[in-house]
């Protein structure tokens, strides 16, 4: 039985060189299909990726002006503007520089009124505009994606999810004003419906994560684990994350 890992697997020296590489495979993509739609994670790993996308498209404005985005998942109960969302984060980095409108631009408001409205709302967005071309993940703590977090089970769909210890500890809502009640998130078959998948992997803090990640074995108490199950998918690292080799 062959039990590598399926996984296209680039490691760099350090952070940085890890976002460049992750921005030249955003920028093939986008080459290859400029109306590509993307679904993108926040957090401290693609910050930088996402600056040096912004860079690269301003300064070749042809390359991301039929870029399409999706948020992946949002903490639920901050209101929008909120500094900790990820809808601030990414509106920061790149939808705010590349000037990406609402027709390009779609995703999960914070704090819907009704949480179960707002997941038919994201369910039949992708419905319509999907599936993603490429979906950009960060690595949690816990194995989590998006916030689909350990548990027995996981859901395949946009829903509402309970916060983990660690997702409540995340360095994102060290600048909180507000705290948040919950997690919104795509589901981890919206994720593996994507074409592609990049998986970006920083700091030594990550490094058992990503061991576990290489092995074969497939739970939802480890969700990136499902990314076995998925074809084309490129882990992107750094030597501090992945230093055995
Ligand atoms: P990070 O978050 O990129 O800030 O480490 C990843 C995650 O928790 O999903």
């Amino acid at each position: 039985m062959n039990t590598s890992p399926p996984f296209d697997i680039i490691r760099a020296a350090d952070h940085e060189a890890m976002s460049q590489a992750a921005v030249a495979r955003m920028v093939a993509q986008l080459q290859r299909k400029p109306d590509s739609l993307f679904i993108l994670a926040t957090g401290g790993t693609p910050e930088r990726t996402y600056q040096l996308l912004a860079e690269r498209g301003r300064a070749e404005p042809s390359l991301c002006d039929r870029l399409r985005i999706l948020k992946l998942d949002e903490w639920g109960g901050l209101s929008m503007d909120d500094p900790a969302t990820c809808e601030v984060a990414l509106r920061r980095t790149l939808v705010g520089p590349l000037g990406i409108g609402p027709d390009r631009f779609a995703g999960w408001q914070s704090a819907p009124s009704d949480i179960a409205a707002e997941c038919d709302r994201i369910r039949q967005w992708l419905a319509e505009h999907g599936p993603a071309d490429l979906c950009v993940l960060g690595l949690g703590l816990n194995g989590h994606l998006g916030f689909n977090e350990p548990g027995d089970h996981l859901q395949p769909g946009p829903h509402r999810a309970e916060l983990s210890s660690e997702s409540k500890r995340h360095s994102m809502l060290h600048q909180a004003r507000g705290q948040p009640v919950c997690g919104l998130t795509l589901g981890v078959g919206d994720i593996l419906q994507s074409r592609e998948i990049l998986l970006l992997v920083s700091g030594a803090q990550k490094a058992p994560q990503l061991r576990r990640l290489l092995r074969p074995e497939i739970s939802p108490q480890f969700p990136a684990s499902f990314l076995w199950l998925h074809a084309a998918v490129s882990v992107c690292c750094d030597e501090a994350a992945y230093p055995a080799i």
